[in-house]
């Protein structure tokens, strides 16, 4: 072992006096702070109380020993040229890490306090939140479950369209121009009209019924399932929009007898065998004889709607020969046969919307 010589001893010194500065490059000071960074978020992650929170903090941002202290005191061994980028990378981290800091100090006390669940734990052992399936309206199954008893009747299923010149909803069905039933408060007429011809929105299905035998010869056998509109006051048994379902047959040697067996067929499969029906002289324009079509229903007749032989004059109107062809027709109100199949006493519960309702059909 050699003796210090004089010239150790003096560097020696200088070294207690003022400590030796490290020469640090950038790019080892940057990945200084990348690794506090790192480092601070992996620990700050596990944190999961205030205590845990506080020697966390003592750890990286201590004020003393804290590891950003340390690497604060590198900056001094940067060359002068890099200190200012140096300076840069530092406050970027020491923002970044104590903005992490105070989130995590929020989630806590969120926690505390109730209003975030625990640490936003996911337990992925829990069931899953189960997915409620929809299921189609009570007045469409309705509408199919009609579609399907009319088809097995030899029925073909057609539409027509909602919106309705005067010839389709009221001249070829024989109700003429100063019929109270065109009144413009019993109607849906639309601001547009095709050339003088009014158009509204239609008030009955029976309009089908003149668009297929336009374009048809008999024999025919169709049911038309859709919207309707009138201005009526919403109540039990009214609504503004219903639907219909119209029935016609042309067929040679048609009689009351035939129109009566079918509407009973009708109601007994779509209502069970046991639904009492009565037929009611009546009064349409398009039809001779008329009836009007009951259900009984709680010990009382509702109105489901009407038919009866198809007028000559209809059958004139669409260019049929009513010296020899012949039918029926009938239009019921969708709603009510719903209503009477799914013991719904209001009709206006249909449209209210309310899951609760429609999710027991
Ligand atoms: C008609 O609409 C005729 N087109 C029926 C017809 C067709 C007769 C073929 C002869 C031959 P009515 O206006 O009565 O008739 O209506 C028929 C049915 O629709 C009524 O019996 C009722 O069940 C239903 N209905 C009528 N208005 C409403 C309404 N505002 N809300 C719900 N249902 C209604």
């Amino acid at each position: 072992m050699t003796e210090p010589t004089g010239r150790d001893k003096a560097a020696a010194a200088a070294a207690k006096a003022a400590p030796a500065v490290q020469a640090v490059t950038v790019e080892s000071f940057i990945a200084e702070l990348a690794a506090f960074q790192a480092a601070a978020s992996e620990s700050l992650g596990g944190v999961a109380d205030a205590a845990g929170l506080e020697l966390a903090r003592i750890e990286f941002l201590g004020a003393r020993s804290g590891r950003l202290k340390a690497i604060q005191k590198l900056l001094s061994g940067l060359a002068s040229a890099d200190r200012p980028a140096g300076g840069r990378h530092f406050n970027e981290a020491k923002g970044a890490v104590t903005a992490l800091f105070a989130a995590v100090q929020d989630t806590l006390a969120g926690v505390a306090t109730g209003s975030v669940a625990a640490a936003d734990a996911i337990d992925v052992t829990l069931p899953g939140e189960p997915q409620r399936l929809g299921h189609v309206h009570p007045i469409t199954q309705t509408i199919r479950r009609v579609q399907e008893i009319m088809a097995r009747l030899g029925f073909e299923s057609v539409d027509g369209p909602e919106v309705e010149d005067q010839w389709h909803n009221f001249e070829a069905l024989a109700i003429p121009a100063e019929h109270p039933a065109r009144d413009p408060l019993d109607n849906f007429y639309l601001a547009v009209a095709r050339g003088a011809d009014p158009l509204l929105l239609r008030s009955q299905t029976s309009t089908v019924q003149i668009r297929v035998m336009e374009n048809r010869r008999p024999p025919l056998r169709i049911v038309s399932l859709g919207r309707v509109y009138r201005p009526d006051t919403a109540d039990a048994t009214h609504y503004p929009m219903f639907h219909q379902v119209e029935g016609l047959l042309i067929e040679p040697g048609t009689t009351m007898a035939h129109l009566k067996s079918v509407l009973r067929q009708l109601a007994s499969s779509f209502l069970g065998g046991d639904v009492h029906v009565r037929f009611r002289p009546s009064f349409f324009p398009f039809t001779e004889p008329s009836v009007e079509f009951d259900m009984e229903w709680g010990g009382r007749w509702i109105e489901m709607g009407g038919a009866g032989m198809v007028d000559p004059a209809v059958l004139a109107a669409v260019g049929y020969d009513p010296e020899e062809v012949s039918g029926f027709a009938f239009g019921l109100g969708v709603e009510r046969i719903a209503a009477r199949r799914y013991g719904v006493a209001d009709i206006r519960d249909f449209y209210r919307n309310d899951v609760r309702f429609l999710r027991q059909f």
